[in-house]
């Protein structure tokens, strides 16, 4: 069902300073900072030959990825984002087996233009998940 892994978001507390990390210490082609208001965060885009690392930073009070940095001051990998053909039959597949769609369960606009949702992590190893529709 999932497809091409589209990104990994990265949650860091110090963007300038990740930045760098991945321009320079590690040559990687990388975006200006974006905003986001909509979804509380501000962006770097890493290109990578063959998917995307994206820097989260929060942004606003009401970010969703403050409470991660609480506990993990250092930053760490926040979600992995998976594709999917078609986000509706990939929910209802995932909620007929017992998966935990977070919030009402229905596709959100993402920070891509494009529909997502994101799966509980004690359902998937630990890990945050965002399904978003290619
Ligand atoms: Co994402």
């Amino acid at each position: 069902m999932i497809g091409r892994l589209n990104h990994i978001a990265i949650a860091v507390p110090d963007l300038d300073a990740a930045t760098a990390t991945y321009r320079d210490t590690l040559g990687a082609g990388v975006s200006q900072p974006l905003d986001q208001p909509e979804h509380g965060v501000t962006v770097v885009f890493v290109d990578l030959p063959n998917t995307k690392i994206e820097l989260l930073h929060p942004l606003g009070a009401e970010s969703p990825i403050a409470n991660f940095l609480e506990r993990n001051p250092a930053g760490g990998i926040h979600h992995v984002c998976y594709e999917v053909d078609d986000i509706v039959a990939a929910r209802d597949r995932l909620k007929a087996g017992g998966a935990r769609v977070l919030g009402d369960g229905t596709p959100r606009i993402g920070a891509h233009g494009k529909p997502v949702l994101f799966l509980h992590p004690k359902d998937f190893l630990g890990t945050l998940v965002e399904l978003e529709q290619a």
